[in-house]
Parts: C-alpha cells; sequence; structure tokens
C-alpha cells in the first residue's frame, strides 16, 4: 500500500463551455465517489469561478496557469491572488505547452511556482521531456534539470507540490508511455528527491503520470510502485475520466 493518497488531475485545456463544463461536472458528481483518490479539476482561466460554484466537495478547482507577481501591467495575465480568490486552491504550472507554444523557460516556470506557493497555492508542477530528447538518452537530463530549476522555489514547500512527468512525445498523441518507461523516469525522479531534498519528502511527495492516459491503460500504469496517479487532458474532458479516478482501487 502506497504511504501518499491517488491523485487524479484533469487538464480541460483550451476546451469547454458553461454548458460542456456543467455536463461534466454532473458526470462527474455520480462517478466520483468519497475521497478516497484526490482529484483536482483544472479548467480554462474564464470558466474558473463558475466552476468554483457548481463542483462538489470532493473535487477540488485547478487553474491552468498564472503570472508570477500577485498584480500590476501584465495584460492577460491572472495571479495566484485571483485564483484564490475565487475558490480555487489548485494551480498547474510549467506544462509542456507553456514551455514550447509559449515559451516558458526554466526559470520563468520556477519564478511562478515560488510566487503561486508564497500566496497560498498548491502547485501541480510539469516536467517532461520531447522525443528528439528522449531518443537522444537524455530523458534523464532533461528531467532532472527541470526539477532542479523548480527546487529553490518549492523551499520548504513540496507537502503543497505535486509533481507530474508528462513526456511530450506522449501528450495528445495516443502513444502513451508503457507503464515500464513512466515508472523509470518517475524512480529516477523519487531518487533525486531522497538525494537532493530528503527521504521524508522522497517518500511522501506525489509523482504523477501525464500523456494519453485513458480508462484502458490507466489501470496498469496505477499498478506501478511510483506512479501516484495521473495528470490527464484529452480523456479529462470524457466519462472515462471516471474510470481513471477510480484506476487505484
Ligand atoms: O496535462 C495533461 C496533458 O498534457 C496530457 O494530455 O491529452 O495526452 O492526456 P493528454
Amino acid at each position: 500500500m502506497s504511504p501518499r493518497k491517488f491523485f487524479v488531475g484533469g487538464n480541460w485545456k483550451m476546451n469547454g463551455s458553461k454548458k460542456e463544463i456543467e455536463a461534466l461536472v454532473d458526470t462527474l458528481k455520480k462517478g466520483v465517489q468519497g475521497d478516497a483518490v484526490e482529484v483536482v479539476v483544472g479548467c480554462p482561466a474564464i470558466y474558473l469561478q463558475h466552476t468554483a460554484s457548481i463542483l462538489p466537495s470532493n473535487i477540488a478547482l485547478s487553474a491552468q496557469n498564472c503570472y508570477k507577481v500577485s498584480k500590476g501591467a501584465f495584460t492577460g495575465e491572472i495571479s495566484p491572488a485571483m485564483i484564490k480568490d475565487i475558490g480555487a486552491p489548485w494551480v498547474i504550472l510549467g506544462h509542456s505547452e507553456r514551455r514550447n507554444v509559449f515559451g516558458e523557460s526554466d526559470q520563468l516556470t520556477a519564478d511562478k511556482v515560488g510566487h503561486a506557493l508564497s500566496e497560498g497555492l498548491k502547485v501541480i508542477a510539469c516536467i517532461g521531456e520531447k522525443l528528439e530528447e528522449r531518443e537522444a538518452g537524455k530523458t534523464e537530463q532533461v528531467v532532472l534539470s527541470q526539477i532542479s530549476a523548480l527546487k529553490p522555489a518549492i523551499g520548504q514547500n513540496w507537502d503543497k507540490t505535486v509533481i507530474a512527468y508528462e513526456p511530450v512525445w506522449a501528450i495528445g498523441t495516443g502513444k502513451t508511455a508503457s507503464p515500464e518507461q513512466a515508472q523509470e523516469v518517475h524512480a529516477i525522479i523519487r531518487d533525486w528527491l531522497k538525494n537532493e531534498v530528503s527521504s521524508a519528502v522522497s517518500e511522501s511527495t506525489r509523482i504523477i503520470y501525464g500523456g494519453s492516459v485513458t480508462g484502458a491503460n490507466a489501470k496498469d500504469l496505477a499498478k506501478k510502485p511510483d506512479i501516484d496517479g495521473f495528470l490527464v487532458g484529452g480523456a479529462s474532458l470524457k466519462p472515462e475520466f471516471v474510470d481513471i479516478c477510480n484506476s487505484n482501487a
């Protein structure tokens, strides 16, 4: 039995409407029972307040991004203070789409993580290698470089942080990492936590997998000792997300 509470995040990305979110939340209300699994859904910023008003108490709300300061002349951005203000306790940061589509660096990601944690949010921090980096044998180097950049920002707040390993080549492609591939990298991250932070943090920090997780493959992934849950994109918009939430039962 893992000492870590299973964690399933849904990342809706830039999808949905008020009507679609209401239907999805209804499905989740019926399918996600109790709180044996920690379930968090990340909705587009524009729908955060509405979603906060309809989510059941056993499902928490997350923003998908935020800026690195609390207020100011940053057109279009939202701050951790605003996210908290509307009742969302989580924020996803460092997603590969923020890094590779919007050019966010390791340092900007770290600055965002540090500020979000200092403002009292909990953070799902994303790391993961690109296909060419894996093919070049650089997966460990890339992933540990990314998490090393986050270490000073996380500081003493590892208990408010979930690490999401999301190989870029598996995101949205249908090419899920095999349970063995995912477990190998999760174990590398767990060892890094033990050596660079502490045994206690290594034991308690959830390391979740993201990249084409579905209702069909979640159970086999969830059996691996260092896979503590999932960050789900496409499938989080479908009823099968309920199966993924229940995949470690
Ligand atoms: O943040 C999770 C996401 O990047 C994974 O997307 O569609 O491959 O499940 P997907």
